[in-house]
């Protein structure tokens, strides 16, 4: 296991066990966005290119930690932007349908419902992220599903799904796979291209641990040139600041730099971009391999500890489905807001999703942290839910 608390500036009596939620920004990505601060205190030193030098770099690790050429890196600012690039860009039929798993988390649903007019239609599949599997997606696709969405690590069964399985059956059925992997990249290491998926789309504000509103994406290049949207942002054109192009010349847009085409406006976001970028440049130090092992002991050590006669365990057990998001649920599950709540009294922080309690350890967090959170369910399942504190007050 890592020893990295120290690395962040976590509060010393409490735990942060909601990785899932927001991954916390460590000492590495304050120092940057101190850094960011100076600039705008003092404009004399933001140069002219940095507005498009800042990108690239970004680009340039986000291309490292997910194994393509950083020219094939979108700039976004949450999984959502992603997605609807591609719901808006994708040339449409009427009649296409688009597949989602039963429990797939809304933001990987909503920017296909949108294209309603189109004559576009969500179909839910019968499998939940719990459940679906190969043969299933093969039974589920039909003539008309054009596109299958899917999380990699899903936020309510902490299931992680085998996306070369998926992805095969994908492309043997000629559907476009596209991935939300905001709740795996930054404890899963991946080789984009060389899986079978399409796109992938990710925040960074979660196992990624960067500033809220930073997200990318990655479409594979032959999807991505037949997508009919792009956003013509004047940064993004050649030497911006050198304002070569002359409107009387032709179309502003033929000065556009191919591989910018559609990253979110204001793409140097110096507050989110530069603590975001040094933060995954030493995630990428650490190694993703290093971390996926950390917080697979820590999973492990928590799997093996819960008292299973109280609790069920909703996330899998074994290691081929696991991930670092353990989602479990009290056999009387109306008790569980109360335990998550006491938790939080007892300096415990986890997410109440779905009504199960939802524990996301990651790199930051010890085998001590786990050995404490296992003693403190004890003690809150044990603890009447009526404590003083849980009545709602006046
Ligand atoms: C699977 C999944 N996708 C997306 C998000 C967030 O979406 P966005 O980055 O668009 O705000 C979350 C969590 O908030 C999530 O769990």
């Amino acid at each position: 296991v890592l020893d990295l608390r120290d690395a962040f500036a976590l509060p010393p009596e409490r735990v942060w066990l909601n990785c899932a939620h927001q991954g916390p920004l460590p000492r590495v990505g304050k120092k940057a966005l101190d850094e960011a601060a100076v600039l705008k205190l003092e404009p004399h030193r933001i140069s002219d290119a940095s507005f498009t030098e800042i990108p690239l770099t970004l680009k340039a690790v986000l291309g490292t930690l997910v194994g393509v050429p950083r020219e094939e890196i979108v700039l976004g600012n949450s999984t959502s932007y992603g997605l609807h690039l591609l719901a808006n860009g994708i040339r449409w039929r009427s009649g296409d349908e688009v597949l989602v798993p039963q429990d797939e988390f809304p933001a990987s649903v909503l920017p296909w419902e949108s294209l309603r007019d189109q004559g576009v239609s969500v179909r839910v599949a019968g499998a939940t992220t719990a459940t679906i599997d190969p043969d299933t997606l093969d039974r589920e696709i039909g003539s008309r599903t054009r596109l299958f969405c899917a999380s990699w690590v899903s936020s309510f069964t902490g299931r992680t799904l085998d996306i070369g399985a998926l992805g095969a059956v994908c492309r043997q059925r000629k559907v476009l796979f596209v991935l939300n992997a905001s709740q795996a990249i930054g404890h899963r290491s991946l080789n984009a291209a060389a899986e079978p998926v399409d796109a992938i789309s990710c925040c960074g504000f979660k196992w990624l641990c960067g500033p809220y509103a930073t997200g990318f994406c990655w479409i594979r290049p032959e999807l991505r040139d037949q997508l009919t949207s792009g956003n013509r942002y004047w940064l993004a054109m050649r030497s911006p600041m050198a304002f070569e192009f002359a409107p009387e010349r032709g179309p502003a847009v033929h000065a556009i730099e191919e591989s910018s085409r559609f990253d979110v406006f204001c793409p140097a976001s110096f507050f989110t971009v530069l603590p975001w970028r040094d933060t995954i440049q030493w995630l990428l130090e650490i190694g993703i391999g290093n971390i996926a092992a950390h917080d697979d002991a820590l999973v492990s050590r928590f799997i093996a500890g819960l008292d299973r006669s109280r609790f069920r365990l909703i996330s899998p057990a074994n290691p081929g489905e696991r991930s670092p998001i353990v989602v479990l649920s009290h056999r009387d599950a109306s008790r569980n807001a109360a335990i998550h709540a006491d938790l939080a009294k007892r300096g415990f922080d986890c997410a109440l999703r779905a009504g199960n309690l939802r524990f996301s350890p990651h790199l930051y967090n010890s085998l001590a942290d786990i050995d404490g959170a296992l003693e403190a369910i004890v003690m809150s399942h044990a603890a009447p839910s009526t404590s003083r504190s849980d009545r709602a007050g006046p």
